[in-house]
């Protein structure tokens, strides 16, 4: 007589994280990028002129990191940014889209 309640509560649980994951995401404004700390600075040096979604997946050290922003410069015009803000981009770059993270 047990066994209905516990399934009946299982699948009210699944029913309560569903909707629960999905609001998390939409939660999230800076998505696809990870929400973490520097995320705000990240995505508007760098989800200005493209979305995060050309970079999202790379996973790629500190050194290729501060090559891009070398690069975005270079190549794109993209604007000069101090040393603090160009430190808080490769820090939440490196945290989040290192080699190691997935
Ligand atoms: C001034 C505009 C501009 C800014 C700001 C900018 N980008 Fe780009 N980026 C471009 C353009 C243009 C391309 C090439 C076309 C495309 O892929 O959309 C590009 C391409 C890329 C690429 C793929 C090509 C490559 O050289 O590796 C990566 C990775 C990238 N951007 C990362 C970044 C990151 C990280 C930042 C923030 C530090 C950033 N971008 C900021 C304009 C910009």
């Amino acid at each position: 007589m047990r066994i209905p309640i516990l399934i009946s509560r299982a699948a009210a649980a699944a029913l309560l994280t569903l909707p629960l994951a999905a609001a998390a995401e939409e939660d999230n404004p800076y998505a696809p990028l990870p929400p973490a700390e520097g995320v705000e600075t990240v995505a508007s040096h760098c989800a200005a002129c493209h979305s995060a979604r050309t970079f999202v997946h790379m996973r790629q050290g500190r050194d290729w990191w501060d090559d891009t922003i070398d690069r975005m410069k270079r190549d794109h015009g993209m604007w000069d940014i101090d040393t603090e803000t160009r430190e808080e981009v490769l820090d939440y770059l490196e945290a989040n889209l290192g080699p190691e993270t997935d």
